[in-house]
């Protein structure tokens, strides 16, 4: 996407397969900086630290971290540590996982001297796939908005169509485009009116931080809310459709994603407001059957004791905004029960959230049987 007019990726290529180089998204909005990356401790730390995050980039992230530790060290005694070291970074994104087990599978049966080449190739893979991928979301997701909006305006309603969106779920948070953020920008580039509600998203402000300046670069009309002012926006008919990202949907349908987006989700099922999840295949745990299964991140107390801004003279600095010696909790995620979701908008079509819709879909993805055989099996088992 642009910035200042110039094409931007979130991670790319230094010279030489050297490293990377990304976007440090703790910066933002306030600087717009870029930090290179050039081993695999490095990419584990931007991980960890949040320089960039978003379960897209992260898989895209550490598929690079495995090229640079198998660039050192191209053992497999390396490529096991390396594997594990990166994926205890952060726990609830799969795509962490899966780009990890990507990476192992197109390197374990080569010579080492060809492991490095063959990681670095496909992380490549992964992250032009990621932009190709998120492009499509974004023109399914399109469609979707359109027929809202075609639907609003034959009401007799003239206004925008309002979607309300949580955490940041746009190009930041994969290479480019991103997901729910990629039908916005698609309807927006059609001429679609549109005006989108950005959830601040406490404690880290990735809605008032990043979404908003996403959408503020592109020109998209939109306007920041507290995390608790959905539900009342939604019953004065304030929004008509809901779209998030996700870090990890299971085999039933199950969403896990930004803390805060269940009660989104609860609140748009109570004012029968469609709430649809924009998400790559590569955001599916088709090993994990349930939401209650999904290890949830537990981030430090200081994200919610404390708060960085832009000081009046420009200097960005970090506040404490809370009573001296009061402890915080601080889950980063939720899980948001699949029958709560409207339906699920993926690369490949959009479809009900659920694992008939996703088997539909991905036909060749989920290798294991139906939940429905499965039962039966275990039912004849017990007999
Ligand atoms: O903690 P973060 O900023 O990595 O959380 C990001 C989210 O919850 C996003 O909604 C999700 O990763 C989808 S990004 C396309």
């Amino acid at each position: 996407m642009k910035i200042n007019g110039r094409a931007y990726r979130t991670i790319w290529e230094l010279p030489n397969q050297k490293g990377v180089e990304v976007i440090d998204q703790t910066k933002l909005p306030h600087q717009f900086v870029s930090v290179e990356l050039t081993s695999m401790d490095d990419a584990a730390r931007a991980i960890r630290d949040m320089t960039i995050r978003g379960a897209p980039l992260i898989g895209a992230t550490a598929a690079y971290g495995m090229a640079m530790a198998l660039r050192d060290d191209a053992s497999d005694e390396n490529l096991d540590r390396a594997h594990d070291l990166l994926l205890e970074t952060r726990p609830t994104a799969v795509n962490l996982r899966w780009a990890l087990k990507r990476i192992c599978d197109a390197v374990r049966n080569r010579p080492r001297d060809a492991r490095f080449n063959a990681a670095w190739d496909e992380a490549k893979k992964i992250a032009d796939e990621d932009v190709e991928v998120c492009r499509r979301i974004g023109m399914h997701g399109l469609a979707i908005l359109r027929e809202a909006y075609e639907k609003k305006s034959a009401r007799g309603d003239t206004a925008p169509l309002n979607v309300l969106t949580h955490c940041n779920a746009g190009w930041l948070a994969c290479v480019d485009w991103g997901t729910a953020l990629a039908p916005i920008y698609m309807a927006h580039d059609s001429g679609i009116p549109i005006h989108v509600w950005v959830d601040e998203t406490r404690p880290r402000n990735q809605g008032a931080s990043l979404t908003a300046y996403e959408l503020g670069a592109h020109g998209v009309n939109h306007a920041i809310v507290v995390d608790n002012a959905g539900g009342h926006l939604m019953q004065h008919n304030k929004v008509d459709v809901c779209i998030v990202g996700t870090d990890r949907v299971t085999a039933n349908g199950d969403v896990a994603n930004k803390i805060g987006t269940y009660l989104k989700a609860l609140a748009a099922h109570d004012n029968q407001v469609p709430f649809y999840v924009a998400l790559p295949s590569s955001t599916i745990d088709w090993e994990t059957q349930t939401g209650a299964e999904i290890p949830i991140e537990y981030r430090a107390a200081t994200e919610i004791t404390h708060m960085t801004g832009r000081m009046p003279d420009g200097t960005v600095a970090t506040l404490a905004i809370s009573a001296p010696g009061s402890d915080a909790v601080n889950p980063g995620f939720d899980v948001t029960p699949a029958r709560l979701v409207t339906g699920f908008i993926t690369e490949a079509g959009v479809c009900a959230a659920n694992e008939d819709g996703l088997r539909e879909l991905f036909p060749h993805e989920n290798t294991s049987p139906p939940s429905g055989e499965r039962q039966r099996a275990r039912k004849a088992g017990e007999r």
